[in-house]
């Protein structure tokens, strides 16, 4: 999937134009998992493998899941659409600089995860995340909506651990639900990494970002941000997403980009020394 698809369906007052619309974001709040998941062998016959080197994760598809989605969730599905902001951001689908990332990963060994802490922020169905655990990382994992933690995110943690190694797993990880502003608020933790794919589209959001990055990493941790270099339609660019980056205590590389298709790249982001 290459670019958002949109569809404001939703908006139906009409007097009221986009300038004067302010977006409401939901509260953050962590969310309890599970540690076991009911119709597992339902959900299993429609799991989808991740591929990219030599790493495979399972992951569930929306499929079936309909009723367990929230609202939100359903009426952008019903809309076809993968965005609708401060209701849905995305987070049912993968996005392509996941594959990025991963890939990145895989070619820097000397990013250690055994031990480390690690924040999937956006982590959508969570592969970002569960590749952190399968490497010895403590994991948590944001999304923006609640259902899709509870309904895909950790049942994805699940699909891809040992029967009897499932309580260990989920006690390895927590996950949180909601708006960045306020998930930086209530963390108390700080991170090693912080890894994150496709979350620069809404310039409305870098300030929130920037600060999460501040407060969040520790002395000498790093943020991997894979983004697309432009969002067209929606106005986040990777260019505009450093300039924010540059006006705080942060330092900002391009450690990555691709030659061919649509233009994606990684930024390392660090404290400053
Ligand atoms: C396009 S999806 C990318 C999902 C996943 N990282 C991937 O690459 O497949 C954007 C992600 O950012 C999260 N997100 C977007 N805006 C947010 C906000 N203001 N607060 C919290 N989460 C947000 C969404 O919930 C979603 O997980």
């Amino acid at each position: 999937m290459s670019s958002f698809i949109f569809n404001f369906a939703g908006d139906n007052n009409e007097s009221e134009t986009s300038d004067t619309k302010k977006t409401i974001w939901y509260e953050s709040n962590e969310v309890i998992p599970k540690k076991q998941i009911e119709g597992w062998d339902e959900m299993i016959k429609y799991a989808k493998i991740f591929m990219c080197r030599d790493v495979t994760i399972g992951h569930i598809t929306n499929i079936k899941l309909d009723e367990t989605l929230g609202k939100d969730v359903n009426f952008a599905e019903r809309c076809h659409s993968d965005l609708i902001p401060g209701k849905y951001e995305g987070g049912l689908k993968l996005w392509e600089c996941t594959y990025d990332l991963v890939e990145y990963l895989e070619e820097h060994s000397e990013i250690s995860f055994d031990g480390a802490k690690v924040l999937d922020l956006g982590c959508g169905i969570g592969i970002l995340g569960i590749y952190s655990l399968l490497k010895g990382a403590k994991v948590t994992f944001q999304d923006y909506n609640k259902e899709i933690i509870e309904n895909v995110t950790v049942p994805n943690v699940l699909l891809n651990t040992e029967e009897e190694d499932t309580e260990y797993s989920i006690d390895m990880c927590k996950f949180y639900s909601g708006d960045w502003e306020s998930f930086n608020e209530k963390l108390e933790d700080n991170f090693d990494i912080i890894l994150t794919s496709e979350t620069i589209y809404n310039v409305d959001n870098y300030e929130k970002l920037v600060r999460l990055f501040e407060n969040r990493i520790s002395d000498n941790g790093i943020v991997l941000v894979a983004a697309k270099t432009c969002y067209f339609g929606v106005g986040g660019s990777v260019r505009q997403f450093e300039k924010a980056v540059s006006d705080s205590n942060l330092s900002c590389e391009v450690v990555w980009k691709n030659d061919s298709g649509i233009q994606r790249e990684i930024l390392k982001i660090c404290k400053r020394s």
